[in-house]
């Protein structure tokens, strides 16, 4: 039988990458007639080949539309020889399509990097290989291309390949075959080429064939993620997934995680048919003997080799989104079929791709790659990167977007959150509650600066007092002066600014109290975040919407004027955005109504229900 190899093709259009893929298509006859047809019509055409046939036609078309925006995806291509099937994710070759090389790379066993002979290792050659050993790539054929410009000189391939090979060494790429090639001509494509009689090794579609394919192994330990529950009746729950490591049989002692159960394999589905076994690779359907509570993401394990699992990692991140990345936002995050909500809590630094080099960061911008520690909201089972692509590689996803805005690779768990525990307290929440005769409430004030946020969150906590309740209020403006005093004003500094106010009310709702936020809270994400730390009814959102040239023309502490004139930057409504609530529980016009009609509807609404 065929085995399947899943490569990627590394280099620009500039390396001769179109013509190499084009050629291994046609000679491995993967081209159908009319397009060779085709092919040769558009080679007599506009071809730089003379009479021959001009491969890089084939693909060139491509390159252009991603040159004009129109695809920026990975394009797979498809060939076979009686022995192999191989895929081959053809990614751009542009620095600004990290990301896709990345998409591409995620699922490839083996590299194929293309240096010109006459250019050597360039930036990009250096920034790809980074990538491919990032995303777990650990083979690599280094095609020295363009063998005859430099008259099929034995000393500058060499030179080259000594290059490559330090390169790959620090990489961790461990195993790596250079060869010249002229992919123009063929030589050492398919056939070797009697042009380089020096050169003693495999033609590349050799060296494609002698290639390890990943190993899933049936040896390892089993693993399968959940991806669904199957119960078409009541008497059958069955778990589907594909095996990602070992061999499963009938009757086998398995685990589930993160919830740690055990259980017994009763039955083994392999496309719909009872098996008595099946192994890594394949989709399959398990039933269980117990009756277990078992959900999508869970992981089923070997009963003696189970997952770790953890709620804080440190994990390599490449982010994917045009808006930079925010420490403290929670993103969804996807590892397989599981999904958590996670924080990067540090950033410890990000990599220089093109040098390696470590280099200090508050943020993460497109395409960069940060070594990041992340906060879960709940534990998963997961394994490094390194041991189980399937289990340690995971994306984040933007709430609100809903675009894919990272990819991480898990490379070993934080434990430092695992011996603190809730302590039990006798005199919980409710007792404070009713010792004070309230519901405590967040009543979350957001607005403009100048909108009226602080002036009217003043008159409602001194009405709420004069009725006896128990209230505090967090003021953007004070709270910066003292809890605050280390943030400023950019974008990052606003999230950790308003996840900790979210936090100290969250204590202080739990402490019985009425408690009044006023912060401009400009991002949706954040109040977002903020609204999920409270129970359904506590958090009140109270839109103190007024426009902007209102704000702007009373000014009362003259910031506007400061801002406009270019002194004071990341000004909010200036240069700085403002995201609107959408369904805030009360919507008030502070510029139509008036103050003592707006201070009622807000107490109307804390002390109803
Ligand atoms: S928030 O965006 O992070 O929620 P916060 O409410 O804490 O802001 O602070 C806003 C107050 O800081 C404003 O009322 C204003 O007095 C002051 N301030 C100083 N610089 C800025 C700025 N660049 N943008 C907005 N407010 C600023």
């Amino acid at each position: 039988t065929q085995t399947l190899l899943r490569l990627l093709t590394c280099g620009s259009v500039d390396d001769g990458k179109s013509t190499l893929i084009g050629r291994l298509l046609a000679d491995t006859g993967a081209l159908p007639e009319d397009v060779l047809e085709q092919l040769a019509r558009d080679s007599r055409r506009f071809g730089t080949q003379g009479e021959a046939l001009d491969y890089a036609l084939l693909l060139d078309g491509l390159e252009a539309e991603r040159e004009q925006g129109i695809t920026i995806d990975v394009a797979y291509r498809y060939f076979a020889t009686p022995a192999r099937a191989f895929i081959v994710a053809d990614c751009p070759g542009h620095e600004q399509y990290t990301r896709n090389m990345a998409t591409g790379a995620s699922t490839a066993e083996l590299a194929i990097v293309l240096v010109d002979a006459g250019k050597g290792l360039l930036r990009q050659t250096r920034r790809h290989s980074y990538i491919c050993a990032l995303m777990g790539i650990r083979q690599v054929l280094l095609a020295v291309n363009k063998m005859d410009r430099v008259d099929y000189a034995e000393a500058r391939f060499a030179a080259i390949a000594r290059d490559y090979a330090t390169l790959a060494a620090r990489l961790g790429i461990t195993q790596v075959t250079a060869m010249p090639l002229a992919a123009v001509h063929g030589d050492n494509l398919v056939q070797r080429s009697a042009r380089m009689p020096w050169y003693h090794g495999p033609s590349l579609l050799e060296a494609l064939h002698a290639a390890t394919p990943q190993a899933l192994s049936p040896a390892a330990p089993l693993c399968l993620p959940v991806q669904w529950v199957n119960r078409p009746h009541a008497d059958f729950r069955g778990y589907c997934g594909t095996l990602a490591a070992g061999r499963v049989r009938v009757g086998d002692a398995v685990s589930v995680w993160p919830a740690g159960l055990r259980a017994t394999v009763a039955r083994v589905l392999d496309a719909g048919r009872d098996v008595h076994q099946a192994e890594a690779g394949a989709a399959v359907t398990l039933s269980l003997v117990e009756a277990c509570d078992i959900a999508r993401g869970d992981v089923i394990a070997a009963a003696n080799a189970p997952p770790e699992v953890a709620d804080q990692f440190a994990c390599h991140l490449l982010w994917m989104s045009e808006a930079p990345l925010l420490p403290g936002r929670p993103y969804e995050l996807r590892l397989g079929s599981a999904r958590a909500l996670a924080q990067v809590t540090e950033i410890r630094h990000k990599i220089d791709v093109d040098t390696q080099d470590a280099l200090p960061a508050r943020t993460l911008r497109l395409n960069e790659v940060g070594c990041c520690q992340l906060s879960l909201d709940q534990a998963l089972a997961f394994a490094p990167y390194a041991h189980s692509r399937a289990l340690g590689g995971f994306v984040l996803i933007d709430r609100i977007s809903h675009a894919t805005v990272g990819a991480g690779m898990i490379d070993f768990a934080l434990r430092r959150a695992s011996n603190i525990h809730w302590q039990h307290v006798d005199v919980n929440r409710a007792a404070r509650a009713a010792q004070n005769g309230q519901r405590p409430r967040c009543l979350w004030f957001t607005g403009l600066s100048g909108s009226g946020k602080s002036t009217l969150a003043n008159a409602v906590e001194k009405r709420l007092f004069a009725l006896g309740h128990h209230t505090y209020l967090l003021d953007g403006d004070n709270v910066r002066h003292g809890l605050n005093r280390d943030l400023g004003f950019t974008a990052e500094d606003r999230v950790e600014n308003i996840r900790r106010v979210a936090e100290v009310a969250r204590l202080m709702v739990d402490a019985g109290l009425i408690v009044l936020v006023a912060f401009i809270s400009p991002f949706r994400a954040e109040r977002r975040m903020a609204r999920e730390r409270f129970g359904a009814d506590e958090f009140v959102e109270v839109f103190v919407d007024a426009p902007l040239a209102v704000c702007e023309a009373r000014d009362v502490k003259g910031l506007y004027a400061k801002a406009r004139a270019g002194r004071l930057s990341n000004f909010t409504g200036v240069d700085s955005p403002y995201e609107p609530p959408e369904q805030p529980e009360v919507h008030l016009h502070s510029d139509q109504d008036a103050l003592e009609a707006m201070i009622e509807v807000v107490v109307r609404r804390v002390l109803a229900g």
